[in-house]
């Protein structure tokens, strides 16, 4: 049996789907602990290509149970669409298949609303750039303790009244500040639909992984976004609104940390970002070009270009600790196949003085010039390697030296988008 946590280690996107996909072949349960559907795992099986938003990333295989945990902000128009997309493609889901937790907290159209106008004020600098689908807003109606939960989805009559109540509420904030009000009646009816959808798959999920462990089950919790983006450990404000590092998966689905086995960090190659905030490493010349060209670093839920820079061991060095990783999954490595040479960030230099710990203020981040260290390129291809000792002399070196700047060994490497581009190290 084995308990384990997935999570990014950096800004997200660092390839979770396809590494969750990969590992869920012995997993009886894949949950989802944090977040909504601003994630965005993408999973390739032969030449199908599948982004899941807010369905675990079990859910294409026939033995798996996927949990959407009570730490996930579920929308339920978006969950709806997303199941039956995946249903007329012939993905088998049912709520034999998939549960939601009924301690969920809903996403609402006027915390859609709120996301987008909040943005949009926002001044130049101080823009987040969310992914505008109501997280921040839905997990600030949680923690007000005014939030819609999953559970009252099955009393329709319970539903309307208090999404009624809400609306009304939301309506004279955005009456106030001169923006156009929610047609309630139209918004009631939409939700109506997707209701009486989703009812069927919550479940009091706290009870599903519990006992799938005390049945010595194997699970797999599933991070969304990645450790810089952590509400409480990330580049705040520039952050997401929920707790994406290990510690969530407990939280956020009600298993006790004494259970947890194993914890995977997921750690591209290179570094990306999408949304505004520090990130050290950018690169704004034709070496950022060449890695988006090349990574195909479009965002999975918004398609914005996503930021590319080098990879940095500060960052990747406090994330391993924060989140405790016994092993590292690095992805996208045949991405850096072309470069003749490929700086690492060993350190930062903050006004003169050489820093090797990630600073916890995010204007010192801002201002935090990289120290790179260089390393040979291996200018061949990896994408058909499928063991370490396949790989290009450089690119093994390449490897050693992230895992030991990181301190976490290397255990998955991904050549490549495909299920079997991948190899135990
Ligand atoms: P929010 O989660 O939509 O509120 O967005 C907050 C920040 O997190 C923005 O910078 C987003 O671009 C970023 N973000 C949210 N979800 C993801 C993700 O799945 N991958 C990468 N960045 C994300």
């Amino acid at each position: 049996m084995s308990i384990s946590v997935l999570v990014g280690v950096q800004w997200g996107d660092e390839g979770k789907g396809k590494i969750i996909d990969v590992l869920t072949r012995d997993v009886d349960v894949v949950a989802r602990f944090q977040g909504g559907n601003n994630a965005g795992h993408t999973v390739e099986i032969g030449d199908e290509k599948y982004v899941l938003h807010l369905v675990p990333s079990g859910i294409f295989r026939d033995e798996t149970l996927c949990v959407i945990g009570n730490g996930v902000v579920v929308a339920p128009d978006a969950l709806k669409s997303e199941i039956s997309d995946l249903q007329e493609r012939g993905i088998d889901i049912s709520p034999a298949k998939l549960e939601v937790s009924s301690r969920c907290h809903l996403i609402l159209p006027y915390h859609r609303l709120m996301d987008e106008v909040r943005e949009a004020r926002r001044s130049s600098g101080n823009k987040i750039g969310t992914t505008k689908r109501g997280i921040g807003p839905a997990y600030a109606d949680k923690a007000s303790r005014t939030g819609i939960r999953a559970v009252e989805l099955a009393d329709l009559a319970r539903l309307e009244e208090r999404f009624r109540a809400q609306t009304e509420y939301y309506n004279s904030i955005f009456a106030g500040i001169g923006v156009e009000q929610l047609d309630v009646d139209a918004e009631w009816e939409a939700l109506k639909t997707a209701a009486e959808f989703i009812a069927p798959y919550v479940k009091d999920t706290v009870l599903t992984v519990n006992r799938a462990a005390s049945q010595g089950k194997n699970i797999l919790f599933e991070g969304a976004q990645g450790m810089w983006l952590d509400v409480d450990y990330g580049t705040y404000p520039f952050v997401t609104s929920s707790n994406t590092t290990s510690g969530g998966a407990c939280t956020g689905t009600g298993l006790s940390p004494k259970y947890i086995d194993n914890v995977v960090g997921v750690m591209k190659a290179y570094t990306t970002r999408v949304g505004a905030g520090p990130f050290p490493t950018e690169l704004f010349d034709e070496m950022g070009e060449e890695l988006r060209r090349v990574g195909g670093e479009f965002g999975a839920t918004t398609g914005r270009p996503r930021r590319c820079g080098w990879f940095d061991a500060v960052s990747s060095r406090y994330s391993c600790m924060v989140n405790g990783v016994d092993e590292l999954a690095i992805t996208k490595l045949d991405v850096l196949d072309g470069f003749d040479e490929i700086p690492v960030c060993v350190a930062y230099d903050l006004d003169g003085k050489k820093v090797t710990d990630m600073p916890s203020d995010t204007r010192d981040i801002t201002s935090a010039k990289p120290i790179y260290e260089s390393m040979p390129g291996w200018k061949a291809s990896t994408s058909d390697a499928r063991s370490l000792d396949e790989l290009p002399d450089n690119a093994r070196r390449y490897l050693d030296r992230i895992s030991e700047l990181v301190e976490a060994k290397v255990g998955i490497v991904s050549v490549g988008p495909n299920r079997d581009q991948t190899f135990q190290a």
